[in-house]
Order: structure tokens, then sequence, then C-alpha cells
């Protein structure tokens, strides 16, 4: 039995799904089918979230760097996102969950453009959890874009150098409106980010896991969160600052 302190649940878990190649391998599989599932740990992972009441749950689904793998498997990867966000689509309504993506969306198909802004439509009232996911994205470019509007905005007097700051900079982020992730967890024994978010997991706790992405499960989840529960933040404080009691 893990147990969770319910009071101190990270607001925003974000997660690298890695490792469907080689639990594919591994069961002498094809890596199409180590996507298959992955997919179904993903819909896990999302009822887990709802069920325990966490905030936000962000999802490396495809990054900018992985349209260059082998044109097959792209294409494979855009089919099991098609085919996910349409059988998920009614869970999501009736489960209160509201869609929302970051990343360069205009890559993907028109068909999964078209289901994505119909499903963040239906869903965009809803506010148990915000599943978050990061398609076509790349931490980098979403940097750059963000320089890219600030440039724009300054030429048309909107913002001056001067008033930029650390929290305006994050509104021209992908993730304007969203807190920054508390916990990311890597699956499949890498350690490294790959890309992700890399301005908003500046004070992130990173829970690293051998386990691979297909093998996920609730009890995996749990296990993390209740790693990050036992975790000191102390953002460049000392350990008594912290637990100073400025009562006294
Ligand atoms: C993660 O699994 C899924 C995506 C990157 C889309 P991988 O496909 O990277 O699996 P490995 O790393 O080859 O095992
Ligand atoms: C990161 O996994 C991207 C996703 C999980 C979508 P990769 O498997 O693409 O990362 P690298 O290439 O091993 O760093
Ligand atoms: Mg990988």
């Amino acid at each position: 039995m893990i147990n969770l302190d319910l009071e101190k649940l990270p607001r925003h878990i974000a997660i690298i799904m890695d490792g469907n190649g080689r639990w594919a391998q591994r069961h002498t599989l094809g890596r199409i089918s180590g996507h298959k599932k992955g997919a179904e740990a993903v819909r896990v992972a999302v009822r887990t979230c709802r069920e325990i009441g966490i905030q936000y749950l962000t999802l490396y689904a495809f990054s900018v760097e992985n349209w260059i793998r082998p044109p097959e498997e792209v294409n494979a990867l855009m089919d099991l996102l098609e085919e996910y966000l349409r059988s998920e689509t009614t869970e999501m309504i009736k489960n209160n969950i509201r869609l929302a993506t970051i990343g360069n969306v205009d890559a993907l198909r028109d068909s999964i453009k078209n289901l994505l802004l119909d499903i963040m439509e239906k869903t965009a009232k809803n506010n148990r959890l915000i599943l978050n996911l990061a398609l076509s994205y790349g931490g980098r470019d979403e940097i750059v874009e963000a320089v890219r509007k600030i440039i724009g905005d300054c030429r048309t007097n909107k913002i001056t150098p001067a008033e930029l700051t650390k929290d305006s900079f994050s509104s021209y982020l992908y993730t304007a409106h969203m807190p920054d992730p508390d916990l990311l967890i890597r699956t499949s024994g890498e350690y490294r980010l790959s890309n992700f978010l890399l301005w908003q997991m500046a004070y992130t706790e990173f829970y690293f896991t051998d386990i691979l992405w297909p093998d996920f499960k609730k009890e995996d989840l749990l296990k993390a969160i209740a790693d990050y529960q036992q975790r000191e933040r102390r953002y460049g404080l000392t350990s008594d600052q912290l637990h100073r009691d400025y009562n006294k």
C-alpha cells in the first residue's frame, strides 16, 4: 500500500514517456506494438491523476526531434495519436478533463489538428484535470518562438525591454497560464531532458525509473508521487529557514 499525503500532492506532473521501442524489442515485437502498448499506459496515468486530484498532467507524446524517425514509425505514431484522441473524447467530457496542447501543433496533419480543436472546445469548461499533450514539442523552439513574439511586441510598443520580467517572459511560452511542473518523471532509465520544458523545469523535482513506459502502472505513478513528497524543496534557502517558525 502506498500512502500519499493528499494535502501535499504535486499540482503539475510532467512525464517523459520513454521506452516503448525497447519494450517491443524485449517482447520480440515491432516498435509500433510498443507504442500501442504505451497508449494503454497513457490511459492509466490519466485516470490515476484524475482520481487522486492532480490538477495538471503534461505528457511528452512527440518531440520536434521525433519527426526524423523512419516515416513508417512517425505515421504509426500519428495514427495512434488520432485513435487515442477519438477514443478518449467522451471520457474527457464525462470525467471533467480539459485538453490542452503545447508544441508546434501546426505541423500535425489536418485531421489531428481539427480533432484537437474540437476536443479543446468541447472540454474548455472542464476543470478537474488539465491534460496537456506536448506534440511536436521542443523546449528550445518554444523559447526562440517566445523571443520572436517579444521582439514583435517591442516593435509595436506593447512592451518595452525594461518591462520584461521572468513572469512576463513565461507568458510568451506555450505554457502561459500553467504552473511550472512540480514533478518530472522519466521512464526507461534515461537521465536527460531531451529538450522538454527547459525554462519551466528550473525548480522541478526529477524522478527517474528503469521501468519502460508500457509497463508503467498506477502503483509506479503513486510511488513517484510518494517519493516527491519526501523531498524538501528549498529554492535556494537553507533547511533551517524553511522550518523556522516565523510567528515567534
Ligand atoms: C517513447 O518511446 C515514445 C516516443 C518517443 C514517441 P521510444 O520510441 O523512444 O522508445 P525507445 O527509447 O526506443 O525504447
Ligand atoms: C523523448 O524521448 C520524447 C518523447 C518521449 C516523446 P526520445 O526517445 O525521443 O528521447 P531521446 O532521443 O532518447 O533523447
Ligand atoms: Mg526513446
